[in-house]
């Protein structure tokens, strides 16, 4: 079985004081849970990454990036490096998310890069991927999937794709508190499997972790983590408070017969 990771996308959120108070609230509310049943993620501004860090290095909750530059230094004002990251305490990174992609120009070359830069450099990325609504409802969702997947995924091999991340994230779920159905959501979910097993093998699409993504609250939680193809969740909103986000790891520890 594959195990559940759970990670808090803080988006542009929090002063430093506020995501370190976050951070130590949700160490306290997740001291029963075994590291060996789930993994838990936070993704902090670039701000309050070292700070976020401090707290968690000696703990088993892990820290990432919300984004990066995929070069290693250089004349780039205002960008941050992979090994930047890493030298932070960075573990993992979010790659390609929607905001992303629709108010700063990231496309599916540009997500490429980002991809290869990260694991150069050791962090594990989670890739987003997803379509709008306007692309749901003309019947392209899995073909907006398999471009921004065939694209985003170029030139990487099947080793390199074991320490990715994939999170399923409708546009039209996200922030909007409208979720997909569990039912909705393993569809595309068992999609991306199939499609990967396709490009890569079927060891490594079996083991693959891939996540929802999309208005994901403790309430909706368990249903959507019960779905055989669902493996953790990409949480915005729910994220940002201690208590909410604590109940989205028990309630995913539920789904899977561990609480
Ligand atoms: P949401 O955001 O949970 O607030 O819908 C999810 C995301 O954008 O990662």
């Amino acid at each position: 079985m594959r195990k559940p990771i759970i990670a808090g996308n803080w988006k542009m959120h929090k002063t430093v004081a506020e995501s370190v108070e976050l951070v130590n609230g949700l160490k306290a509310s997740l001291g029963n849970v075994s590291p060996q049943d789930i993994g838990v993620v936070v993704a902090p501004v670039y701000t309050s990454l070292y700070p976020v860090y401090e707290v968690i290095r000696d703990h088993w909750i892990k820290l990432s990036a919300q984004n990066l530059f995929w070069e290693e230094k250089g004349a780039y004002t205002g960008e941050i490096s992979p090994a930047m990251l890493k030298d932070c305490g960075c573990s993992y990174c979010i790659i390609g998310h929607s905001e992303r992609r629709q108010y700063f120009g990231e496309t599916d070359e540009s997500v490429n890069k980002k991809i290869r830069a990260a694991l150069h450099f050791g962090l594990l990325p989670i890739v987003c991927v997803g379509e709008s609504l306007e692309q749901r409802e003309k019947g392209t969702t899995f073909q907006v999937i398999e471009k921004q997947i065939r694209g985003g995924f170029t030139d990487i091999s099947p080793l390199q794709m074991q320490k990715v991340i994939l999170a399923y994230e409708p546009i039209w779920a996200i922030g909007t508190g409208r979720t997909a159905t569990p039912e909705q959501a393993n569809e595309v979910h068992a999609f991306i499997r199939n499609l990967i097993s396709q490009i890569f093998e079927p060891q490594t699409s079996d083991e693959l972790c891939i996540q929802y993504g999309g208005s994901v609250k403790p309430d909706n939680t368990e249903s959507l983590m019960k779905q055989p193809d669902i493996d953790g969740a990409l949480v915005g909103g729910a994220s940002l408070k201690a208590d909410s986000f604590a109940s989205i790891v028990m309630g995913t520890l539920q789904a899977y017969g561990k609480a």
